[in-house]
């Protein structure tokens, strides 16, 4: 369904994406899993149609990018990173202006039917301007996939909610995504083991690893961390005891009171550790499985890759210029 091959784009003299071949099969949810400024938003405004690349050629549905932009346009429901709304318009109205703008037939109807299927046809004649993020999410999705898409492009589309909304969101994307090939972006990778069959890990725009998201975590995760957070004195004499703990590798403490074990794969040593902190006199406050974060894989599979004796470019400067462009989808009209 989607077929990218040597993708590569330049903006001047920086490489933004650098030889990027992939494919997604039809009804697949593939993830792109990257840090800021990996070339996510990159290689999705070329899928969409609305950029071309430097060099290589991407195919959607078997249509080129760049040759046949208006029939890519049509299969391709995008969700930017910045959704262009207009808060002075309804819901509706809204809806209805970019359903017209793709030639969506029943234009009414179907943007009654996209209001349902994002559970917000209650708020069909509020203004865009007072809904909340999470809400604006949801329009930006009925907008995405108002002209029935084969395929949706979701460019992070959790990021900046708040954790209700977050889970709100997964779950919607989840079921739209039982109808369309979906590519989405991310940098959780929970968020990928969620909803995504297929994972592409991608740094400096280059994939580095490609796999299920179970598999990478199989491949990525030697061990589990639980996050405890007690109270009471003299912590580090607890430290010292947990890190005597059978299937306790290490304990490292991480601000007042909270203290990071890393244990075996596959032991519950959970039971243990509470047994440990409660009988040692401490208040338990709070015992969770830490999340693998992008970082922790980002930071395995790179040092990975150097003990592989492969040459690591350097990391992006800290701090370097923002490079989204919240115009979007209007302002790359250009084609
Ligand atoms: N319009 C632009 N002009 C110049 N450089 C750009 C432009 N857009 C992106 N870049 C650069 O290209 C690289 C890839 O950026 P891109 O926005 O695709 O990354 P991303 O993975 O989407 O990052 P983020 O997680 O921050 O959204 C970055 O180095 C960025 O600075
Ligand atoms: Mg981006």
């Amino acid at each position: 369904m989607i077929d990218v091959q040597n993708l590569t784009k330049t903006y001047g003299p920086r490489l933004a994406i650098d030889n990027l071949t992939f494919h997604a099969n039809k009804g697949e949810i593939l993830g792109f899993l990257g840090p800021n400024g990996a070339g996510k938003t990159t290689t999705m405004r070329i899928l969409t149609g609305y950029m071309p690349p430097t060099s290589g050629t991407a195919r959607i549905a078997g249509y080129d990018v760049v040759d046949d932009s208006l029939e890519v346009r049509k299969r391709v429901g995008y969700l930017p990173e910045t959704v262009p709304l207009y808060p002075d318009m309804t819901v509706l109205d809204y809806l209805i202006f970019m359903g017209k703008l793709r030639r969506t037939p029943n234009v009414v109807d179907r943007a009654w039917e996209v209001l349902e299927r994002v559970g917000m046809a209650e708020r069909a004649g509020s203004f865009i301007g007072s809904l909340s993020k999470g809400m604006r999410q949801r329009v930006g999705l009925a907008q995405a996939i108002i002209h029935k898409p084969e395929v949706l492009i979701l460019d992070e589309p959790t990021i900046g909610l708040d954790p209700t909304q977050v889970v709100e969101v997964r779950e919607l994307v989840k079921e739209i995504g039982k109808e369309h090939t979906v590519i989405l972006s991310t940098h959780i990778l929970a968020e990928a083991q969620q909803l995504c069959d297929r994972v592409l890990i991608i740094n400096q725009g280059k994939i580095v690893a490609e796999d299920t998201p179970q598999a990478l975590q199989l491949r990525l995760q030697g061990g589990r961390r639980i996050i405890v957070e007690v109270r009471g004195d003299k912590i580090d004499a607890l430290e010292k005891r947990l890190s005597g703990l059978p299937g306790v590798r290490g304990v490292g403490a991480l601000s007042q009171g909270r203290l990071e074990i890393l244990v075996e794969e596959n032991e519950e040593l959970r039971p243990l550790i509470a047994r440990t902190v409660l009988e040692n006199g401490y208040d338990l406050l709070e015992m969770r499985l830490a999340e693998m974060s992008l970082e922790d894989i980002f930071l395995q599979l790179v040092g990975e890759e150097s003990e592989a004796g492969q040459e690591q470019g350097k990391p992006p400067a800290e701090g370097e210029a923002q490079s989204n462009t919240p115009a979007d989808e209007e302002a790359s009209e250009e084609g």
